[in-house]
C-alpha cells in the first residue's frame, strides 16, 4: 500500500474549505492509502495564538477528523507536537533549504504583510512541512490548491537532501481535488476562504449554527447582475456559490444553471443554505458525541504511538546522513 500524509493547522474551526479541498479527499482515499492524518500544532504557533484555545483547537480539530469519517482503524490520527522527529526533522530539514526561497513562498509573504512582527516560525514554516511529509516515507499528499507551492518545495528539498546526503527520502506527489481546490472567501470572493480570516462573515465553519449559515450565505458578496452563471472571473461570487453547491449535490454547475435560470439571488442562497445544512448536521452530531467520549484520547495515543515509532527510524536515517551525534554500533 502506499502512503499518504496530510495535516491541518488547529488554527480555527475547519471551514467548508478545509473540508472540501482537504478533508473531503483523506475520506475517499483512506480506503486505498496507508494514511497519516495529523493535527499541525507545531505550524499553528508560527502566527500568535492564545493558549487556551489552542488546547481547544487541536482536540476539536481531533473529533472533526472523525466526524468527517476518519477511520482510526485504517488511518493514523496524531498531533505533531506528540512526536518530537517533527522538530528535530524540521530543524534539519530548514538547514537544507535557502532563504530566498523560503521568502519567495506566498504565504509567508501574504501572512508577513503589513505585519510589524513576523516571527522565524512563519518563514521556516515550509520545510517544517517538508519534514513532517517526508518522514513517513509519503507517496501521495491530497491538499488544497494553496498548498501546491509547499508541496513543490517540499520535492525540492526532498531531492536535494538525496543528492548531498543520501537517497533516503520518497519524493512525495501532490493531489489536487479537480473541483473546489479552492473555495473563496465569502466576502472577499477573490481571496481563499480561511479559517483565521478575522472576518467571521467570510467563511462557514462545519460548526456553524442553521441560523449562521443561512446569515452568512445570504449575505455573501455577488454582483448586481442578478443571474445565475458561472463566470470565475467576472462573477467570481457566484461562481464559488455554485462550486460549493455542485460539491454538495453532485449536480453539475451547468444544471445548477438552468435550474436557477430566470430566478434571483435570494432563491439560490437559501436554497444553498439548506444544501450546507444538510451536509454538515449529522457530521456536527458526530462531533459533539465525541467531544465527550474518551474514545477521543485512545485514538491519539495510539496515534501517536503509532507515528513516533516509524519517525522516529526516519530521523535516525537522516541524522546518520548528515553526520550528526556519534555513530550508533
Ligand atoms: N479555501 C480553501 N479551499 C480549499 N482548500 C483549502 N485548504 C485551506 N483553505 C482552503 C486546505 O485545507 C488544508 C488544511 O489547511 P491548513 O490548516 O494546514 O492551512 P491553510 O491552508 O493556511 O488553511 P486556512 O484555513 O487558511 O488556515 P489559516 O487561516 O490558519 O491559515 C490544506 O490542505 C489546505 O490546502
Amino acid at each position: 500500500m502506499k502512503t499518504i500524509f496530510s495535516g491541518i493547522q488547529p488554527s480555527g474551526v475547519i471551514t467548508l474549505g478545509n473540508y472540501i479541498g482537504a478533508m473531503k479527499q483523506f475520506v475517499e482515499l483512506q480506503d486505498e492509502y496507508n494514511c497519516y492524518f495529523c493535527i499541525v500544532d507545531e505550524h499553528a504557533i508560527t502566527v500568535p495564538q492564545e493558549r487556551l484555545q489552542l488546547r481547544k483547537n487541536i482536540r476539536s480539530l481531533a473529533a472533526m477528523y472523525l466526524a468527517v469519517g476518519i477511520n482510526p482503524e485504517k488511518a493514523t490520527l496524531f498531533i505533531q507536537s506528540e512526536v518530537p522527529a517533527h522538530a528535530q526533522a524540521g530543524w534539519m530539514m530548514t538547514c537544507v533549504s535557502y532563504i530566498g526561497e523560503l521568502e519567495r513562498m506566498t504565504q509567508f509573504k501574504d501572512k508577513s504583510a503589513g505585519k510589524e512582527a513576523v516571527s522565524s516560525g512563519l518563514l521556516t514554516y515550509p520545510p517544517l512541512m517538508a519534514a513532517d511529509i517526508l518522514l513517513y516515507n509519503t507517496d501521495l499528499v491530497p491538499v488544497g490548491e494553496d498548498q501546491k507551492q509547499h508541496l513543490e518545495l517540499t520535492r525540492d528539498l526532498a531531492e536535494r537532501f538525496n543528492k548531498k546526503y543520501n537517497d533516503i527520502f520518497t519524493v512525495p506527489e501532490v493531489r489536487i481535488p479537480k473541483v473546489g481546490a479552492r473555495v473563496m472567501s465569502l466576502q472577499e470572493p477573490t481571496k481563499k476562504m480561511s479559517k483565521s480570516d478575522p472576518n467571521q462573515k467570510s467563511f462557514i465553519t462545519l460548526l456553524d449554527e442553521p441560523k449562521q449559515i443561512e446569515k452568512k450565505i445570504k449575505s455573501a458578496v455577488t454582483d448586481s447582475e442578478g443571474i445565475v452563471k458561472y463566470n470565475k472571473v467576472n462573477k467570481p461570487g457566484v461562481s464559488n456559490l455554485l462550486s460549493i453547491y455542485s460539491i454538495f449535490t453532485n449536480e453539475t454547475i451547468e444544471s445548477l444553471e438552468q435550474k436557477y435560470e430566470g430566478v434571483g439571488y435570494g432563491e439560490f442562497k437559501a436554497d444553498l443554505a439548506q444544501v450546507v445544512i444538510h451536509e454538515i448536521e449529522p457530521i456536527q452530531k458526530k462531533y459533539y458525541s465525541l467531544m465527550e467520549s474518551e474514545e477521543l484520547d485512545e485514538i491519539l495515543d495510539k496515534g501517536s504511538e503509532k507515528a513516533n515509532f516509524v519517525a522516529s527510524k526516519m530521523v535516525k536515517k537522516m541524522e546518520n546522513a548528515m553526520g550528526l551525534g556519534r555513530k550508533r554500533r
